[in-house]
């Protein structure tokens, strides 16, 4: 009987879907928004616990975050009507923990002037733009518009930049009547503006990406923007476009100095194919990029500076507002490549964002680069605790940790190795049906990997699980720590305390229920190990 019902729920929920996505009003206008029902089947076996996903409907690129009065706002490019790209919208969560989210009504709908694309969001809080009244602050959202007919015409001028307040702390917004606030100059691929306030200098800088390089703004009013750099031609990966750039300081670990990072997503070329994200270091004099002399030797020589390893963590950005007492700088990605993320076996919604993450900026001899680690905020979640000191894995044999007692699709591990020298190991997390996660380092090579070969439905994409993915260690220190973060399809892990993040998603038929470690070559010491179940619902 329950599985009748569980079928008729499907098929209702299929009809429904062709239903809204062949009758629904294609794009413009405040169409309302219509549901993609959910086979519940699918709701229990794919919807993260503690990753955001959008309600219904296509998600792509984080947009827009800023942080105000208690709220941590995510925007993202939606597509409410259909689980495949479209005439994008601004979606809208805010959340008060960087955990847990609250869906709120879509904040920009496409209009006349084009689809709405990638943007960022910063508080005004001196008026500088004068959209603000009776005292309210303004917050203002800078974005693409699209042009779609232009676009398929082939026309180069399709993409220009503009803006939109709200007089509310983020709830209702306004399009500034006189979008778009700067024009196309005949290049193809100019978006996804990313808006920083420049306290040294009082001044508003914008970075946008340009075809293979990106372009940096000033202005004083966020209406009127002079082009004072571009950077990158000569620089870093041209295997794809440029998007989705972010720029901001930060102060070197350890030290008084302040550098500042460049973020540049890149639709191709990255470390195992794909799309990435890749990153340079420099300084900035208020209108000029230079990278730092050391990093600029160093990347010359190979390019391994990336802001994750896996397959999947792109158009990543980072928060603004973030009150100086907290001080940290926050970065979320989405977790998924643009080459499958419309194939991706889900129906009722697509793809999910990363847990957001904080950036570190270290000095390794001499040279910038920067770290990740999930947001601390995730520690308020953790529920029962199995731990162990010196724990021995024998050469070759496998050891289970943990089976039928651990939730492995709401589960953080932890884990450090006193030295890595000769040291290979593989994690496995597997189910009844044969199906497994491997992850690990690979001694003889030097590298981590994550291979999702066999991890359950793989084959929506050829290049979904063609190879195994690899990361480089970059780390100088002999002690290694990691932490991993899973949840019910995707797995994050931050190896040697984040200097090689990889993330991955996967999509077993049957959870995975047990996890064991082997070791490749010899005896494993692992230190510490502490598996932590998660408490979400
Ligand atoms: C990156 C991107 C952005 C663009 C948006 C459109 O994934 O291509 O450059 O603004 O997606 O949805």
């Amino acid at each position: 009987m329950k599985n009748k019902l569980t079928l008729l729920v499907v098929a209702v929920a299929v009809a429904l879907q062709n239903f809204s996505c062949k009758n629904g009003k294609t794009d413009t206008g405040m169409a309302k928004e219509e549901t993609i029902s959910t086979p519940f089947s699918e709701e229990q076996a794919y919807r993260p616990y503690y990753h955001f996903t959008p309600k219904v409907g296509w998600m792509n690129d984080p947009n827009g975050m800023f942080y105000y009065n208690g709220y941590y706002h995510l925007f993202y490019q939606h597509y409410p009507k259909d689980n495949i790209w479209g005439p994008m919208h601004w979606g809208h969560a805010i959340s008060t923990d960087l955990v847990q989210w609250k869906h709120l009504p879509i904040a920009l709908y496409p209009d006349d002037l084009g689809y709405i694309f990638s943007g960022s969001a910063v508080v005004d809080y001196d008026n500088t733009s004068g959209f603000g009244k009776d005292g309210k602050i303004p917050i203002v959202a800078m974005y693409t518009y699209h042009d779609p007919k232009k676009g398929d015409a082939g026309q180069l001028d399709a993409q220009t930049q503009a803006i939109a307040y709200s007089l509310d702390e983020g709830n209702s917004w306004t399009k500034y009547e006189e979008n778009p606030v700067i024009e196309n100059p005949g290049v193809r691929d100019f978006r996804d503006p990313k808006v920083l306030w420049d306290n040294e200098r009082e001044q508003w800088v914008m970075i946008l990406a340009a075809d293979f390089e990106m372009m940096i703004y000033t202005s004083k009013n966020l209406k009127d923007w002079t082009l004072t750099d571009r950077f990158g031609k000569e620089d870093g990966s041209h295997e794809g476009v440029w998007e989705c750039p972010d720029l901001f300081p930060m102060q070197v670990e350890g030290s008084d100095d302040v550098k500042w990072v460049m973020l540049a997503s890149i639709s191709g070329g990255a470390p195992n194919g794909g799309n990435g994200t890749q990153y340079f270091i420099g300084d900035f004099d208020g209108k000029e990029f230079t990278m730092d002399k050391n990093f600029a030797e160093a990347l010359a020589k190979k390019h391994d500076f990336w802001v994750d390893f896996g397959k999947d963590n792109y158009a990543g950005v980072t928060w603004s507002n973030i009150p100086a007492e907290d001080g940290r700088k926050i970065f979320i990605g989405w977790i998924v490549d643009g080459h499958y993320a419309n194939k991706v076996p889900t129906a009722a919604w697509r793809s999910s964002q990363s847990l957001p993450r904080t950036i570190k900026l270290i000095s390794d001899n001499g040279v910038p680069r920067i770290t990740f680690q999930p947001v601390k905020e995730i520690t308020n979640y953790v529920g029962k605790k199995y731990k162990k000191d010196q724990l021995s894995v024998g050469a070759g044999q496998e050891t289970v940790l943990s089976d039928a007692d651990f939730d492995f699709t709401k589960a953080q591990i932890i884990y450090s190795v006193t030295s890595l020298k000769n040291k290979g190991y593989t994690f496995k997390l597997s189910n009844d049906k044969g199906e497994a996660l491997l992850f690990g380092y690979d001694n003889g090579k030097d590298q981590f990997f994550v291979d999702r070969r066999k991890s359950g439905k793989v084959d929506f994409h050829e290049e979904f699980a063609e190879k195994v993915s690899v990361g480089p260690r970059l780390s100088h220190k002999e002690q290694h720590n990691v932490n991993v973060l899973l949840d019910k399809t995707s797995i994050e892990i931050f190896f040697d305390d984040g200097e090689t993040p990889m993330t991955e998603i996967f999509f077993p038929t049957t959870p995975y229920s047990k996890l064991s470690v082997l070791s490749d070559n010899g005896d494993l010491v692992l230190d510490h190990i502490e598996i932590r179940q998660l408490k979400f619902n």
